[in-house]
C-alpha cells in the first residue's frame, strides 16, 4: 500500500481541512477541492491556524509544520485533481445528492484503482458507492471533529465493499496514526452515532422523568464513566435540530428504542438548538 503518496479531499470545510491537515503533518500530498476559491482560502487559513496552535503547544516543530503546510495544495478542479490521485476522500455536505455527484465525478476522474472513502455521518455507504462503476472500492471513513485532535476514524463497509478496500482505508488511517473501529454491516449510524444517540435519548428520558437535572446527569458520566462530555452536553454541541433529525432517522430504521422524547421535540420546535443559539439542555451564554 506504500503506492499512496497523493491524495485528493473533496470539501474543504471544517472536516475536509482537518483531515488534509493530518494527512499532510503525516508526509501524504494533498490536494483539496472545493467549488469556490474563497471557501479554499478559508481551508488554507484554517489549517495554518491549526498548525500554529500545534506548534505553540510543542506538539510539532515549526519546520514540519511549515512542510506540512507546503504538501497541501487548492483548486476548484476536481478532474484535473483527481486524475493524479492515489486515493480519494469525500467529505462535501451532508446532502446525499451532492455526495453521489462528487462520488460520481471521483469515479470518472480517478484511476479505476483508487479507493474512493465518504466522511459521510449517516448516510448509506451502499447507497453512496451505487453512484459508481466501483462499489467495490467504496468505503465509509468517518473522521471525528476536529480531526486533527480525535484519534479514531470509523470505517464503514457497504455490501459490496471488499477485503482489499477496507485494507487500504486501514492503511491511510494508520499512516495517519489514527485508531480505527470497523462497522462490518452498513447500518445506519453505523457504531458511534448509535451508541451516542441512545445515551443522549435515555439522558433526555432521565431529566424528563424529573429523576435528576440535566447538570446532575452529564456530571454522572462525566465522572462515573470518565466521558470527556456529559451527553446532553454532547447533544448541545452537535445541535438539538441535528439530533432529532438522526434520532427521527434511526427510530425508522430500529423502531422504538430510539423514539426521541418530547422534551428534545419542544426544544427544536421553539428554536433552542443549544450552544449555537444559547440554549438546549443547558445555557450557553449570549449568542455572537
Ligand atoms: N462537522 C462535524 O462535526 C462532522 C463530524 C463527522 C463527520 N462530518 C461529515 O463530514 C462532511 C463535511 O462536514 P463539514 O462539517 O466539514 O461541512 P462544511 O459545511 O464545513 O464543509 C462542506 C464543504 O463542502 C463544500 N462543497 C459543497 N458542495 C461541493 C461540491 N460539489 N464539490 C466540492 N465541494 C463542495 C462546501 O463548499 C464546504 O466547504 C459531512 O458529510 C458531515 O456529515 C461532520
Amino acid at each position: 500500500m506504500s503506492t499512496i503518496q497523493r491524495v485528493v479531499v473533496v470539501g474543504g470545510g471544517i472536516m475536509g481541512s482537518g483531515i488534509a491537515q493530518v494527512l499532510a503533518t503525516a508526509g501524504l500530498d494533498v490536494t483539496v477541492v472545493d467549488v469556490s476559491e474563497d471557501a479554499l482560502s478559508r481551508t488554507t487559513a484554517r489549517i495554518a491556524k491549526s498548525l500554529k496552535r500545534f506548534v505553540a503547544s510543542g506538539k510539532l516543530t515549526q519546520e514540519d509544520a511549515d512542510a506540512a503546510l507546503a504538501r497541501v495544495g487548492t483548486s476548484t478542479d476536481l478532474t484535473a485533481s483527481a486524475a493524479t490521485a492515489d486515493h480519494a476522500i469525500e467529505t462535501v455536505v451532508e446532502d446525499l445528492d451532492v455526495k453521489r455527484s462528487v462520488l460520481a465525478a471521483l469515479d470518472a476522474a480517478c484511476r479505476p484503482d483508487v479507493v474512493l472513502a465518504s466522511n459521510t455521518s449517516q448516510f448509506s455507504i451502499s447507497l453512496l458507492a451505487s453512484a459508481t462503476g466501483r462499489p467495490d472500492r467504496v468505503i465509509g471513513s468517518h473522521w471525528f471533529n476536529p480531526p486533527p485532535l480525535m484519534d479514531l476514524v470509523e470505517l464503514v463497509r457497504g455490501v459490496q465493499t471488499s477485503d482489499a478496500t477496507l485494507e487500504t482505508a486501514l492503511w491511510v488511517a494508520g499512516r495517519c496514526n489514527r485508531r480505527t473501529v470497523v462497522c462490518q454491516k452498513d447500518t445506519p449510524g453505523f457504531i458511534t452515532s448509535r451508541l451516542i444517540v441512545a445515551l443522549g435519548l435515555e439522558a433526555m428520558r432521565i431529566v424528563e422523568e424529573g429523576i435528576a437535572t440535566a447538570e446532575d446527569v452529564d456530571l454522572a458520566c462525566v465522572k462515573a464513566f470518565n466521558h470527556a462530555m456529559g451527553p446532553l452536553a454532547t447533544m448541545d454541541f452537535s445541535g438539538l435540530d441535528t439530533t432529532l433529525h438522526v434520532a427521527d432517522n434511526m427510530r425508522e430504521q430500529y423502531g422504538e428504542r430510539f423514539l426521541a422524547p418530547q422534551n428534545l421535540r419542544v426544544l427544536v420546535q421553539g428554536g433552542h438548538l443549544g450552544r449555537k443559539t444559547g440554549r438546549g439542555f443547558a445555557e450557553h451564554g449570549a449568542v455572537s
